[in-house]
């Protein structure tokens, strides 16, 4: 078409503002709009490059003029629809919208961006603290509209395609899928030689479809060692479109890691068994997650999964046994990359895998997809995140260093070892108060939104309590030390009976009586003993001991964040945390539960593909501290086992804490400075 703009006396440029970026700037008369925006550093959506086919790229051409862009906009400043864009819009109504990739610039314009035509669109994932994620995903379609074979044309149907992509697409060096190069030729026919082609990295073909096609999706899966989350989303928008959850079948073999590394070690199957278990449950899961977003496993053409170090070595079918001693070797600690179907994943054929890399033997990518959530080395402020799990994933840093470590605070934080302890789940108590006078408890049951306290009536067939979870049991143990019931020490007072009878002694041990028998699905009372204290301490104290560590190393006595992670960091209040010594002093505002932050931060390795390169820059240079194995672990340990703590101050829990509490501190202080003197 001859165009009057190419009149010698016409403008070479035009001005063009795009919005909402505000990115504006000259640009040649007669360019389409899809490579203006680039040019200008906006990049649209693109399946088909530019053929008017995918309808991505619509735009809205703004009408009037624009003083503060000095623009005056129409309508009629591109060229008109016709063609193929007319034949799109035939079938698909854009109403005032056009596509990009069919308007060129036949004057200045003024264009409006829809958020669903931006590429690298940035999502939100809903938590505490809101993190942005750009979508760049590792695989992405495009379409391609190659050459028909002829006599004279001897090159295989491949190798067309090739040229036809460098030229459409100006990519270069791409390699086929084995399983997918028997597609190649049936897809080319019966597109009439236009196909959309999925690519991993840009690099390899995944998958083959005839015409233009639509549908890549992802998914992104935290395998931790007591539940299994995974995230089906969609690869182009960055939607979530179906979360699946479901327990770690492998839980059968061993509740907690070891005794799996255990099982792995007396069995000879035992590895074997651990990674088929896991398979399986991941099958099940993409299987579930696929049917509720009503699209096919077939469709799901990436995963990036995370767990801890046994869980990534048994998914990967390697023997976890070099991770049950020292120097708990790992066989592998970068990123790996493979096909899914080498792991036994049903999903699209040609589908890959990314699992993200690990830190040290006892710090596994679960860790890396926490950094990366968080990301501490991009803030300055001093960060600790605290992941509380059956080992707690410890990190403390900014931009200039950041520390890491796990510590062995076993599953009493979970409600295992606790006599009445129990995961959370309906029933449970998850909430209690103790009133410091009469010793009275309140308590409050997962499912229920009332407290119930004593003398409150359940209803026939009513819930009653089940047990007492992790939450549960740390609000326990606080409220009974505010109440005086236990000392700093964690050790029930001896008077206490007198204030009350619900504190009661078994000879020397004694124990409170948190849930009347009417109160329970039992029928039998519920209480806290000595030794479901003594657990708690236990597990709070390795939990302190490592956080001071890290402090330790980092030549720091404050933080000035505090991030509680993970489904359990979510349900602790942080008062109660810190009077038990779980967390450092630090302001209380300053401390946040974020949710699953490893769930995040493998979601955005599964959108992003940038941010798997930063995940192993994570890895790399993030510094593990060992906790166990030091001597001063075990000093920092004995010192944490108080509530809050033998010696460190906590100003802002001033006024909060039994008057007694700072004597005892003080007499301990002293003792402990008394061999040096
Ligand atoms: S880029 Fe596909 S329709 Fe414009």
């Amino acid at each position: 078409m001859q165009l009057p703009y190419r009149m010698s006396d016409t403008p070479t440029h035009h001005q063009i503002a795009l919005m909402p970026s505000g990115r504006r700037g000259p640009v040649p008369a007669g360019m389409t709009l899809l490579d203006a925006a680039r040019q200008l550093g906006v990049e649209l959506e693109s399946i088909c490059g530019g053929r008017q086919t995918c309808g991505k790229c619509q735009i809205v051409i703004e009408e009037g003029h624009f003083p503060k862009h000095a623009i005056t906009s129409s309508a009629d400043h591109v060229s008109p629809i016709d063609g193929r864009e007319a034949a799109y819009r035939a079938e698909h109504p854009l109403g005032a919208r056009r596509l990009a990739c069919a308007c060129e610039a036949l004057g200045d314009l003024l264009i409006s961006v829809p958020e669903e035509s931006q590429a690298h669109k940035q999502i939100i994932a809903k938590a505490a603290t809101d993190r942005v994620i750009e979508v760049l995903p590792a695989v992405r379609q495009i379409y391609v509209e190659s050459v028909e074979a002829t006599l004279d044309d001897h090159r295989g149907d491949w190798e067309r395609l090739q040229v036809a992509v460098a030229e459409q697409w100006h990519l270069t060096g791409l390699t086929i899928d084995p399983l997918v190069l028997p597609t190649l030729q049936p897809a080319l026919r019966a597109g009439k030689f236009a196909v959309t082609l999925t690519l991993w990295q840009e690099t390899e073909v995944l998958r083959v479809q005839p015409g233009y096609a639509e549908g890549a999706y992802g998914l992104a899966v935290d395998v931790g060692s007591t539940t299994v989350v995974a995230h089906l989303c969609d690869l182009r928008t960055g939607a979530v479109r179906a979360t699946e959850a479901m327990m770690n079948p492998q839980v059968r073999y061993g509740e907690d890691l070891m005794s799996r590394v255990s099982y792995a070690m007396m069995d000879k199957q035992g590895a074997a068994r651990l990674h088929r278990s896991i398979i399986t449950a991941l099958n099940d899961l993409a299987r579930k997650a696929a049917v509720a977003a009503g699209v096919s496993t077939d469709d799901i053409l990436d995963v990036v999964l995370a767990g801890n170090t046994v869980m990534h070595h048994i998914l990967l079918g390697i023997d976890p046994v070099e991770l049950g001693g020292s120097p708990f070797a790992l066989a592998i600690d970068g990123p790996v990359d493979l096909k899914a179907r080498d792991l036994g994943l049903k999903l699209g054929a040609a589908a890959r895998v990314h699992v993200l890399p690990c830190i040290a033997g006892h710090v596994g990518a679960d860790n890396v997809a926490v950094q990366l959530a968080e990301a501490p080395h991009r803030q300055d402020e001093l960060m600790l995140i605290i992941d509380v799990g059956t080992n707690a994933e410890i990190v403390l840093g900014d931009r200039a260093q950041v520390l890491c470590a796990s510590s062995p605070t076993g599953p009493a934080f979970e409600g295992a070892q606790i006599t009445h302890g129990q995961r959370a789940a309906p029933g449970a108590i998850e909430r209690v108060r103790i009133d410091p006078i009469t010793l009275e408890p309140r308590f409050r049951l997962i499912g229920m939104d009332d407290w119930l306290q004593p003398g409150s009536v359940i209803a026939e067939g009513g819930l009653r309590a089940t047990g007492i979870c992790g939450s549960g049991i740390i609000e326990a143990v606080v409220e009974m030390f505010l109440a005086g019931i236990i000392d700093p020490d964690g050790r029930f007072d001896e008077s206490a009976p007198g204030r009350s009878p619900r504190v009661r002694f078994n000879g020397r041990v004694g124990e409170y009586v948190l849930a009347d028998a009417g109160h329970t699905a039992s029928g039998a009372p519920m209480v806290v003993t000595q030794n479901d204290v003594r657990a708690i301490q236990l597990a709070k104290g390795a939990l302190y001991a490592g956080v001071k560590l890290l402090m330790a190393e980092r030549g720091v006595a404050q933080v000035d964040r505090i991030v509680l992670a993970g489904a359990f960091g979510s349900y602790i209040d942080p008062r109660h945390a810190m009077i038990l010594g779980m967390i450092p002093d630090c302001d209380l505002s300053r401390v946040v539960a974020v949710g699953n932050a490893a769930g995040d931060g493998v979601r955005i390795a599964l959108l992003n593909r940038e941010r798997r390169a930063e995940a192993a820059q994570i890895a790399r240079s993030a510094i593990h501290v060992q906790t166990a194995v030091s001597a001063e672990f075990q000093n920092e340990f004995v010192d944490a086992m108080a509530l809050p703590h033998a010696t460190d101050p906590f100003p802002h829990l001033n006024g909060q804490l039994p008057a007694r509490t700072a004597h005892a501190s003080a007499r301990r202080s002293a003792r402990r400075r008394a061999p040096a003197q």
